[in-house]
């Protein structure tokens, strides 16, 4: 497979939002996406995998942490490593910026997420109750510092 990561576009959006309502419960809308190309302080990457939208990620400069969100990788290629790679992509534009600092959340239930965050030196620092909606269910929140 020929792999690559790239900043999310206008042209990306239509598989973005299928890629994300097959993943998360309450995903977010088109516009959500839309805005955050056009946010500043927001970084969001696609990973492509021959050519075709596999999966994405983001993060936004919260006064200079970088809160990731969204990460999810189109179910018939998840476990090759596309994950690993667009968090490392997200990372690496962070850390060309000068952000040292990284956080997220996660469902407490999320395994294949928090091996994955915790493979790439995340830390669990907390629990936030009933975090999530459908289901209702607790979140893991994870930091890196670098
Ligand atoms: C979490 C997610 C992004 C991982 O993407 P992926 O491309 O399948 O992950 P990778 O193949 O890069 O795997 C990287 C590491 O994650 C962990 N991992 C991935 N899938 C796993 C699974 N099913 N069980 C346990 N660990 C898993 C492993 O540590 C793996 O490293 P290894 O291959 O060296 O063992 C993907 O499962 C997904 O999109 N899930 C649905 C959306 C979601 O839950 N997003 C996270 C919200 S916080």
């Amino acid at each position: 497979m020929n792999i690559v990561t790239r900043p999310l576009s206008d042209d990306d959006l239509d598989r973005v939002c299928e890629i994300e309502r097959a993943s998360f419960s309450m995903p977010w809308k088109r516009e959500d996406f839309a805005a955050l190309i056009r946010d500043n302080n927001s970084v969001y990457l696609v990973i492509e995998a021959d050519g075709i939208i596999a999966g994405q990620a983001g993060y936004t400069d919260t006064l200079g942490d970088a809160y990731i969100n969204n990460v999810a990788i189109e179910e018939s290629y998840r476990g090759n490593g596309l994950g690993r790679i667009l968090m490392e992509a997200l990372i690496a534009d962070g850390l060309s910026k000068g952000i040292l600092n990284y956080t997220l959340e996660v469902r407490v239930s999320n395994t294949p997420a928090i091996m994955l965050y915790e493979s790439l030196g995340f830390e669990c620092a907390g629990v936030r109750k009933r975090f999530y909606e459908q289901p209702v269910e607790d979140a893991y929140v994870y930091w890196l510092r670098k």
